[in-house]
């Protein structure tokens, strides 16, 4: 049996931009999916998920193929993840030329779906690294992070970028650009998280993105200018001015919301937190319903949120300076 465990994140610049060449900046938190992988001796893959936000779950079935079985149809969230573990075991079966082997696969997750702060990226991350290690195989980061990337890219029809994947896999703050990827300095920032308890639709959002792009030019300029604020946060980010980061956040935020992928929930956590005093507040991830992430290093915003209506749950976040972790 190999456990791996791996970090989700926030983005604190860029998402849907940099679905457009544009670059962003994730920063990796100590919230933490792992992932146990043991060999079986046929080629069946097996599945057992706990605290995915959801009730526990068993799920068993003859291979990428056959579909999901036992899984209730309104468990959306759950068969998407049930996706991420195929599209991992896959990867390893390619990487390793195991073409056949089969796995019990038993997962436990921090990080609520879909919610923003990089829940598949982490999942699949250490499922990867965990499956192959159970073949004797210890991937390199890069490796893993392409790896990883690929299945996220295969179960999201062709709409994902590098950056959950590859921060996941090597920790800390990165910046993503197209097919770069590297760590930058990040000072340790006050991370405050607030969760609506719902979801977004990380396909449809970054649809109307690009519907929207296509159809003004004005929303083409909202992209390009998300780019300069993630270029000019990235100076901020290295000097450590966390006032100014949090002000590059809410300009971030505006424009996220001017692209339409904000909702009412998001919008009245961040003002929530803006009045509480953070430094500043944004949406994280796809958008359309999840989490806010703001930077407060007093207990004011996290307790400003906990009494906000629409925010389910409150929390702060270390920032993790280790990705992808090998547990046993
Ligand atoms: O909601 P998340 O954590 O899957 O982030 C989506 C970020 C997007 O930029 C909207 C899409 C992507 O793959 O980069």
């Amino acid at each position: 049996m190999a456990v791996s465990s791996a970090p989700g994140k926030v983005y604190l610049f860029g998402e849907h931009a940099v679905v457009y060449g544009e670059p962003a900046v994730p920063c990796a938190i100590e919230l933490r999916a792992r992932v146990g992988v043991e060999k079986r001796d046929d080629s069946k893959l097996r599945v057992h998920a706990e605290d995915l936000s959801l009730d526990g779950f068993t799920v068993e079935y003859g291979g990428p193929t056959d579909g999901h079985p036992d899984i209730d149809a309104s468990e959306s969230l759950v068969s998407a993840a049930m996706g991420y573990v195929d599209g991992a075991i896959e990867q390893v079966r390619d990487v390793t030329g195991e073409d056949d082997v089969g796995f019990d696969v038993t997962i436990e997750s921090d990080i609520p779906l879909g919610a923003g702060i990089g829940s598949s990226a982490a999942v699949v991350v250490a499922a990867i690294d965990a499956a192959a290690r159970e073949l004797g195989v210890t991937l390199e980061t890069d490796e893993l992070a392409e790896r990883a990337y690929r299945t996220e890219y295969e179960v999201q029809d062709g709409q994902a970028s590098r950056a959950d994947t590859f921060c996941s896999a090597t920790g800390g703050a990165v910046r993503v650009e197209g097919d770069d990827c590297r760590p930058i300095e990040a000072p340790d920032l006050p991370i405050v998280i607030g969760f609506d308890g719902g979801a977004g639709d990380t396909g449809e959002l970054v649809a109307g993105v690009r519907n929207l792009r296509e159809e003004y030019e004005f929303a083409a300029d909202t992209v390009e200018t998300i780019g300069d604020v993630v270029r000019q946060g990235e100076e901020v980010l290295a000097d450590g001015d966390v006032a100014e980061i949090g002000r590059l956040m809410n300009f971030n935020h505006g424009l996220l919301s001017a692209l339409g992928v904000s909702s009412r929930s998001l919008d009245t956590m961040v003002w929530s937190a803006r009045d509480a005093g953070a430094y500043g507040a944004k949406l994280t991830g796809a958008g359309g319903g999840g989490c806010i992430v703001a930077l407060d290093p007093t207990d004011e915003t996290e307790t400003a949120l906990s009494f906000t209506p629409g925010c389910e749950k409150a929390f702060r976040a270390e920032l993790a300076d280790e990705g992808v972790k090998q547990l046993e």
